[in-house]
């Protein structure tokens, strides 16, 4: 089936937190957004059929997840698509992915224990570590030629004292995909501290150059301190249907999680929707997923061509994956503030900006490029003229 994600879908008026309630973040309406990390495409021809003929029934009474069904269909995923074989047994229901991590955060670990994470980070890592009142250790990743590294002299020095590694791969917002060596010298260092890891995985099945992501519980063998959480709502578009799951192979830990959401939570039954949209988004939509991620390549490539004609201050290099642009403004000659004040009320785009992620994430851009091309051209139009705007009132000004 072939999709278009050109196709523009007007999603104000429908209590969408990205265009409906762009002011809560950016103090104005009527902004073109590309802040909040879900997409403007419409989701699957199967999932849409199969949400349709569920609704027809008009039952909605309480679900069940553990059965071979939802389960099989991630194993099945993981094994097709991701090349890691899984044990549906490993398999557990979640209503959300930072639900998983914050549970697990509190399984595995004591008010005081050190959590360590990268910088930048999606945010909700650090207040996720913060608000379950365990120590946050910033790992700050170094820019090199256009990318960024783990620093493992430092990371060595962070884990030794540590309790758990929380893991976004791959990295929101910077887009990296961690290669094999990286991987490999991570679990050798969580393994020799004794460090669990949490691997939060939602971003894992885009891939916009020849890396792709390998599942962290591929290393399953040489360390069982793996926990992933994961979700097919960012790629399928489906967040709003509720649910995503956790891969726990210690039987102690799966049943510590169990227990949390069905007597401490009550959280255990899911929504209908949400969990169908698991099971056929992972059994029949690879042909989206595919056309997905040669969509994404191309607006990646038209941010690029973009900037370096006609913002070049703006340094940008396409990401290996996720749908997230993460722009680097250090060379522009205007303070975060000056350029967001311009982007919000001159350009009236509302663009993220990289503070959000940390201070090691000061004076980037955070773009989402999860949305039809025109929509794209138009928001770095509106870049453009809000840039345009403060380099002459600079010159007017010097
Ligand atoms: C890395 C990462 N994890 C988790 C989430 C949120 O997932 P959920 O809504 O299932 O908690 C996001 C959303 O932006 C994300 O980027």
């Amino acid at each position: 089936m072939k999709y278009n994600f050109d196709e523009i879908n007007n999603r104000l008026g429908t209590y969408c937190t990205q265009w409906d309630y762009i002011e809560d973040r950016f103090g104005e309406k009527d902004l073109l957004p590309f802040s909040i990390s879900d997409t403007d495409f419409k989701i699957p021809h199967p999932i849409t059929k199969k949400i349709l003929e569920v609704s027809k029934r008009e039952l909605y009474g309480y679900s069940r997840w553990n059965h071979s069904d939802f389960k099989g269909s991630i194993c099945s995923f993981y094994e097709r698509r991701h090349n890691c074989k899984l044990n549906q047994d490993w398999i557990v229901y979640s209503p959300s992915v930072m639900y998983s991590v914050s549970l697990l955060i509190r399984i595995l670990s004591k008010p005081g224990d050190e959590v360590v994470t990268f910088n930048p980070m999606y945010d909700s890592f650090f207040t996720v570590i913060e608000d379950n009142k365990r120590k946050l250790i910033s790992h700050n990743l170094l820019k090199v030629n256009g990318t960024f590294e783990i620093d493992f002299t430092i990371l060595e020095n962070q884990l030794s004292s540590a309790k758990l590694l929380l893991l976004c791969a791959p990295h929101n917002p910077t887009g990296r995909i961690w290669t094999k060596e990286e991987m490999d010298k991570i679990i050798d260092l969580c393994k020799k501290y004794e460090v669990k890891i949490i691997s939060d995985e939602i971003h894992m099945d885009l891939h916009l150059k020849n890396r792709k992501h390998i599942p962290l519980l591929s290393y399953k063998d040489s360390y069982d301190e793996i926990y992933t959480a994961s979700s097919c709502s960012k790629t399928l578009n489906v967040p709003g249907l509720g649910g995503s799951y956790v891969i726990i192979p210690n039987e102690k830990v799966k049943e510590d999680f169990l227990h949390n959401t069905r007597k401490v939570d009550f959280l255990n039954s899911p929504s209908i929707f949400g969990m169908y949209a698991t099971m056929v988004g992972y059994t029949e939509c690879d042909d989206y997923i595919d056309q997905l991620n040669e969509y994404i390549k191309e607006n990646m490539r038209f941010v690029k061509e973009y900037l370096d004609k006609y913002l070049p201050d703006f340094k940008f290099e396409i990401p290996d994956g996720t749908y997230l642009a993460w722009i680097d403004a250090r060379d522009v000659p205007f303070s975060t503030e000056e350029i967001q004040d311009a982007l919000v009320h001159v350009g009236k785009v509302a663009i993220m900006k990289g503070e959000t992620y940390g201070e090691n994430g000061t004076k980037y851009l955070r773009l989402n490029c999860g949305c039809p091309k025109s929509k794209l051209e138009e928001g770095l139009s509106r870049m453009k003229k809000a840039m345009d705007w403060l380099y002459s009132n600079q010159k007017k000004e010097g």
